[in-house]
């Protein structure tokens, strides 16, 4: 049996769907392009039948990928495998990913079949798929919870009718190691056509042991870990990939395996999912948390300064987060800013040099010195708000003392036309949004609102996130300043202007039809 383990990444199929806001195409794409620097060897991007956006952005991942294959989800219905054909079809390999039910409170109370109908479901819908692809994949959802006799015949049949990847979830979290990594071996002892099929796993962390049983599934023989960055995912998350990644390369001498991620990708697509699908790193988590590599007691200090290794099993520099030496403050030139993003892993293509630079210059006029989050976040704040050109912050101004109310005014740019408006609120945030609405006339409902610092200290940059539902559906706006009411008002403005666009695009899509339907009269 080969020592590779596959690394299946499902942070845009089963972790985009449990984000508050859903990405947009070019968000899903950035982070596409991510994994596939990253070295995932397949990534799962969508569920085509489940909404036309959802087509579209496998569609458009599936024509720019080339280096990792790309693959989408499918319930086990024709319907569901014919979207997901048409959708990747555009790529030169892809997989399809096709699954049901086969516990016995799945089969019975969700499906209200009986397991043989679920057996027939499955061999069908295999066979279907194969009729776009070579590369299919069947997963018995629930597998930790199904009866084993159930679970060998399931993977036996999807095995003879054309399955080349059987997928084991865990889909609730429920088992422990040992227990899962039995139900591994037992399918490699029982069921007769296991070889001609690679064993995947797919296991949530409702019980927080989602990586135990991954690393327990591959040591019993499975081959393939589904995963996402930073363990995003229904409820509890799935398991994570850097930990995954990271085990398989510290633990290489005890495992055996290996796998074909380049580690030093991995703090750079932490920082971009967690930005982009709001979804803060808790500081404590491994691998990828702000304190992973922070040591804080004096003994751990004192044992740091003597041999790193005698408090670090690996280097922050192993996953691409590299020590800084130089301290880049306004008298650093063009050069010094391109030569520390270089290092940082970014590449010229990756950001505009000038937007960043004069980014730069203002922020280190304002706070002296500049780090690395820093220009992460220009980075980051540029490539979201680039299309930002509809609804502009010219000038702000607010007032507000602890006693009474606040007051704030806005100079905006609508459409190219200058507004100033005023408006009173309980708290300078609530006036300046309220100001802000009245300059737009966009009424927009805030269903959440966080505030964050990037940075250490009193200096450090604000970040505002914010979604905000319009017209049934939910948008991530995002705003950075020095200034933690500017910050606001910026993620407020950024919300504007991806509702502005999905209007246009709307009504775009309205027109389409009405000429359609003039066609056919
Ligand atoms: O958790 C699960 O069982 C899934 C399947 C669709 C693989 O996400
Ligand atoms: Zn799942």
């Amino acid at each position: 049996m080969s020592d590779q383990v596959f690394i299946f990444d499902t942070t845009l199929r089963d972790g985009e769907q449990a984000l508050a806001a859903s990405l947009s195409v070019n968000e899903k794409l950035q982070i596409a392009f991510a994994l596939e620097r990253l070295g995932v060897d397949i990534m799962e991007v969508g569920f085509p039948v489940s909404s036309p956006g959802d087509f579209e952005s496998v569609q458009t991942i599936a024509r720019e990928i080339k280096n990792s294959r790309v693959c989408a989800l499918s319930r086990a219905v024709a319907k569901d495998i014919d979207a997901a054909g048409e959708a990747l079809r555009v790529a030169d390999q892809f997989r399809i990913h096709t699954f049901i039910s086969t516990s016995t409170i799945h089969v019975e109370s969700k499906l209200r079949r009986s397991f043989d109908d679920v057996l027939d479901m499955a061999v069908n819908a295999v066979k279907h798929a194969r009729n776009y692809t070579d590369d299919v994949e069947f997963s018995c959802e629930d597998a930790g919870r199904t009866p084993i006799d159930n679970l060998c015949r399931t993977v036996e049949a999807a095995i003879a009718a054309g399955a080349r990847t059987i997928n084991i979830p865990d889909t609730v979290g429920y088992t422990v190691p040992s227990e899962f990594s039995n139900i591994i071996q037992t399918l490699f002892n029982r069921v007769p056509n296991i070889d001609q099929a690679i064993i995947s796993v797919h296991c949530h962390d409702d019980l927080g042991m989602s990586v135990a049983n991954s690393i327990a599934a591959v040591q019993a023989g499975a081959r393939q870990i589904e995963c996402t960055i930073n363990g995003i995912g229904e409820r509890a998350g799935n398991c994570s990939l850097e930990e995954v990644a990271m085990i398989l390369e510290t633990r290489k001498n005890m495992l055996g395996l290996s796998s074909n991620i380049n580690a030093k990708e991995i703090h750079r697509t932490s920082q971009l999912v967690s930005q982009l699908c709001n979804m803060p790193i808790q500081p404590n988590k491994a691998i990828v948390g702000g304190n992973a590599f922070t040591h804080s007691s004096g003994i751990h200090q004192d044992g740091m300064l003597k041999s790193e290794n005698t408090y670090e099993i690996m280097t922050p520099e192993s996953i691409g987060l590299s020590r800084n030496h130089l301290n880049m403050t306004s008298r650093s030139g063009r050069h010094v800013i391109k030569h520390r993003m270089e290092e940082m892993g970014y590449n010229d293509s990756d950001y505009d040099m000038d937007t960043l630079y004069q980014g730069f210059l203002e922020l280190a006029d304002k706070k002296g010195q500049v780090f690395d989050y820093d220009l992460e976040a220009l980075v980051f704040i540029d490539s979201q708000t680039k299309q930002d050109d509809y609804y502009q912050l010219n000038q702000m101004s607010v007032h507000s003392d602890s006693g009474g109310m606040a007051t704030a005014s806005v100079d905006m740019q609508v459409g190219g036309e200058r507004i100033v408006e005023a408006a009173t609120g309980n708290g300078p945030v609530d006036a300046a949004y309220k100001a802000v609405q009245r300059a737009s006339q966009r009424e927009l409902k805030i269903s959440s609102y966080n505030l964050g610092a990037k940075g250490h200290g009193q200096d450090a940059l604000g970040q505002v996130d914010i979604v905000a539902n319009y017209q049934d559906q939910n948008f991530h706006g995002v705003g950075l300043a020095t200034d933690v009411v500017e910050a606001s008002v910026r993620a407020l403005v950024h919300v504007m202007n991806l509702t502005w666009r999905a209007d246009q695009v709307a009504s775009r899509k309205n027109e389409i039809e009405l000429t359609k339907v003039a066609g056919e009269v």
